[in-house]
């Protein structure tokens, strides 16, 4: 533990936000690919079966450099599964890597014993069969890692993929949604390589958030990516074990924020920034036809290029644009007025940085629950960021096995982008947000940081749904 008497006020202020390394621009040298979709082991009806296999790998991030990965199914991140609504699913999951993972469904709401927390190990060699049903609308969410404390260390090698919830929205189908087409997946994360183009985690770990020099699209060092002068769905998965971004086209262009972490917004929501946090989601419409000229660049707050966009005309005579569907009903999420007046029953702080973090004073113990709610049941939650004589830093809180709604931030109706089921919510130091949290089913799920470091030092609880 870190000996805070000692530190000046300014060694203090250092600390947290300024531990964030600088991110470099993507020269634009690799084009960007996408991940396969997983073609099931098995369709019978409803029923859908999957094998996901935890591997290791390597990956020539740069020519002539191979370095080692994890990934689900091949070297390096995983594949996109698509499942639906209503939908009987069975996955056979392995673990060919040589240290204890967990397959963790991030954002899905199924069963405490099947959602892969930190207790569900899966030893080296090991396999089992999970099953559920789905039950939740259509929605971009992801799997990935969660062995207590290694988490971080397993995302930042490789190991993230993709779920798609597809279900019968009529409205959506106006929608580009045709993957690989007009509908792509952008995983964005930062990491930094050694001098011989290696990842190595343990040369580069930082406890406030391992944060890296360069940015991967889809896993591709200096990406780009090359399209026509349409219409194109983006769903955007901030991957990163701790960076924020805020993420904007660098001519200034405005684009429909569509959807969330738990699925569509009630509407499209015109924006020119959209902001995520580490385990969020933001699916986003852009009418490349506007651009003029054949190149924009989608860019951090800071103005480094996260992707170069390289436009080609489109063969099409009548140019797709967004007008028609900037006032499509997506979906209809509204706090209800009993809601509003509930009274707050859980409260979360979240403080400190670096080792000292905590929920509510206390470190993750598997052997304590730290909360309890009945199935079906909503409850308010206050989740707090609190500020402290260091001044403490951005914290990402995100629970398992629910898509929650967000009543208010700092006593204040949310953004509209904030109106949309979510899983995860960032928060400024001092912020204080309350959210309406109700679990479909039993069991027990983590509630956590998702800066992976700080869930790897203890940020993180349990509650039991029964
Ligand atoms: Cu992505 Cu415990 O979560
Ligand atoms: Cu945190």
């Amino acid at each position: 533990n870190m000996d805070h008497s000692k530190m000046s006020k300014d060694d203090i202020k250092n600390m947290g936000h300024d531990n964030i390394v600088p991110l470099n621009s993507s020269k634009g040298k690799n084009e960007i690919t996408f991940p396969e979709i997983l073609k099931p082991a098995s369709v019978n009806g409803n029923n859908v079966s999957y094998t996901i296999t935890a591997q290791q790998g390597k990956t020539e991030f740069y020519p002539g450099h191979k370095s080692n990965t994890f990934g689900y199914n091949g070297n390096l991140l995983g594949p996109v599964v698509k499942l639906k609504n209503g939908q009987h699913v069975t996955i056979n999951l392995v673990n060919h890597l040589n240290e204890d993972t967990t397959f963790h469904f991030h954002g899905l709401e199924i069963p405490g014993d099947v959602d892969g927390g930190p207790e569900q190990v899966l030893k080296p060699g090991e396999e089992k069969t999970i099953s559920f049903k789905v039950n939740q609308e259509a929605a971009t969410l992801w799997f990935h890692p969660h062995p207590s404390p290694h988490t971080a260390e397993q995302v930042y090698k490789g190991l993230a993929g993709l779920i798609y919830i597809e279900d019968n929205n009529n409205n959506a189908k106006k929608l580009p949604h045709e993957y690989g087409v007009n509908d792509f997946p952008l995983i964005i994360q930062d990491k930094s390589f050694d001098s011989n183009k290696q990842l190595d985690y343990k040369k580069v770990k930082n406890d406030d958030g391992t944060t890296g020099h360069t940015v991967l699209v889809n896993g591709k060092v200096d990406p780009k990516f090359t399209f026509k002068k349409e219409l194109v769905r983006l769903r955007i998965l901030d991957a990163s074990n701790a960076r924020v971004y805020k993420l904007k086209f660098d001519n200034g262009m405005k684009f429909e924020h569509i959807a969330s972490d738990g699925g569509y917004l009630n509407k499209p929501d015109k924006v020119s920034e959209i902001q995520t946090a580490p385990s969020e989601r933001n699916e986003i419409l852009v009418d490349f036809s506007k651009v003029k000229g054949n190149k924009v660049n989608l860019i951090n707050e800071d103005g480094k290029v996260i992707l170069p966009i390289h436009l080609i005309n489109s063969n099409k005579g009548t140019k797709k644009s967004d007008d028609k569907i900037s006032n499509l009903s997506l979906n209809n999420i509204h706090v209800s007025p009993k809601e509003k007046e509930m009274k707050i029953t859980k409260k979360v702080v979240l403080a400190g940085m670096g080792k000292d973090v905590t929920i509510n004073g206390k470190k993750f113990d598997k052997n304590r629950i730290d909360f309890n709610q009945k199935v079906n049941k909503t409850e308010i939650w206050e989740i707090e960021n609190k500020k402290d004589a260091m001044g403490g830093m951005e914290h990402t809180f995100h629970i398992h096995g629910t898509q929650f709604k967000v009543i208010s931030v700092d006593g204040k109706t949310p953004l509209e982008e904030m109106q949309g089921y979510k899983d995860t919510i960032s928060l400024e130091p001092g912020q204080k947000v309350k959210i309406a949290v109700k679990f479909n089913h039993k069991g027990i799920y983590m509630y956590h940081c998702h800066t992976l470091e700080h869930e790897d030092n203890g940020m993180m609880g349990q509650i039991k749904v029964s």
